[in-house]
C-alpha cells in the first residue's frame, strides 16, 4: 500500500511546517552551484502544497529565509533574492488554480523593496482563497518573532498598565507573527539534521518532529505522504498519562 493510501483523513493534521534543508548539499553533489539547488527546490515547494492542499491539510508553512540566512554570501542572497521574486511571481497561477490563500510572517520589511511589494500584492489577490493557507517565513526567526511580541506588548502599555497576570499564553500569542493560526502538529526537517534552527520555536512547543535524510530538492508528494503516516502512528500525549489519553 502507497503512503498516501495509509493516510487516515481523519487524523490529517491542520498544520504542517517544514525546514526545507539541503539545497546547497544537493546541488554539490549534482556538481553545480549552490543556487542549482535553490532553484530546484522551487519544484518541491510545488508539490509539497500541491500535496497538502490536495489531502486537506490548512496550513502550510515553510521556512524560507532565515535572519541568520542574511549573513550568506552576498551572491547567494542577491540570487534567493530574484529566486523568491520570480517564485511569486510565476506559481501566482498555481495558487490561483488550487485556492491557496498566500501569506507571509518574519521581519518583511528587511526584504528588498521589490520582493516586499510583490509578496504584499500576491498576498491580497490572494486573500479570498479558503482551501488552505501557504505561510512563507521570510526573514524570519523565533528569537525575532519573541522579542517582537514583547515590544508590541510594551508599545501598548498605556497607563494604567497590563497587570501582569493578563499576560496569559493565549494573550502572548496573539502577539506573534502567526497570530491566528493553529499551532503545528508536524515539523518536518530535511537533510538528515536534527536541530530546529531557531523556527517556530514557541509554537511547535507539541509539535511531533520528523526529520528524513532526503535533501530538499528530492522531496517529493510520498514523502509528505510518509511523514504524515509516521506522524499518525504517533500518541499525542501533551504532557498527560497514555493511560488518561485512551480514557
Ligand atoms: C536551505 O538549504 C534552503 C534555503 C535557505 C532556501 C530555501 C529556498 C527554496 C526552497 C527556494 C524557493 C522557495 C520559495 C518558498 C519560493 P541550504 O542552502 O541551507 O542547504 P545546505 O544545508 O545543503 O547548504
Amino acid at each position: 500500500m502507497s503512503f498516501k493510501e495509509q493516510i487516515i483523513t481523519e487524523k490529517l493534521p491542520k498544520h504542517i511546517a517544514i525546514i526545507m534543508d539541503g539545497n546547497g548539499r544537493w546541488a554539490t553533489k549534482q556538481g553545480k552551484d549552490r543556487v542549482f539547488g535553490h532553484q530546484y527546490g522551487v519544484g518541491a515547494v510545488r508539490n509539497a502544497a500541491e500535496a497538502a492542499a490536495e489531502l486537506g491539510v490548512k496550513y502550510l508553512t515553510l521556512y524560507a529565509f532565515s535572519t541568520e540566512n542574511w549573513n550568506r554570501p552576498q551572491l547567494e542572497v542577491d540570487a534567493l533574492m530574484n529566486l523568491f521574486l520570480e517564485t511569486i511571481e510565476q506559481e501566482f497561477e498555481t495558487l490561483k488554480k488550487n485556492n491557496i490563500r498566500l501569506h507571509a510572517i518574519g521581519d518583511l520589511e528587511s526584504l528588498p523593496e521589490e520582493n516586499y511589494n510583490k509578496l504584499m500584492s500576491t498576498i491580497e489577490k490572494t486573500n479570498n482563497h479558503d482551501r488552505m493557507t501557504l505561510t512563507l517565513a521570510m526573514s524570519y526567526s523565533s528569537r525575532w518573532e519573541i522579542l517582537d511580541a514583547v515590544k508590541k506588548i510594551c508599545a501598548e502599555q498605556k497607563d494604567p498598565s497590563l497587570p501582569p497576570q493578563e499576560i496569559t499564553e493565549n494573550y502572548f500569542k496573539q502577539k506573534l507573527t502567526t497570530a491566528g493560526m493553529p499551532d503545528p502538529e508536524l515539523l518536518i526537517r530535511t537533510s538528515g539534521e536534527s536541530r530546529l534552527s531557531n523556527f517556530l520555536l514557541w509554537q511547535i512547543a507539541y509539535s511531533e518532529l520528523y526529520f528524513t535524510q532526503k535533501l530538499w530538492p528530492e522531496f517529493e508528494k510520498e514523502d509528505l505522504y510518509e511523514a504524515i503516516v509516521d506522524y499518525q502512528k504517533r500518541e499525542r500525549r501533551f504532557g498527560l498519562t497514555s493511560q488518561q489519553i485512551k480514557s
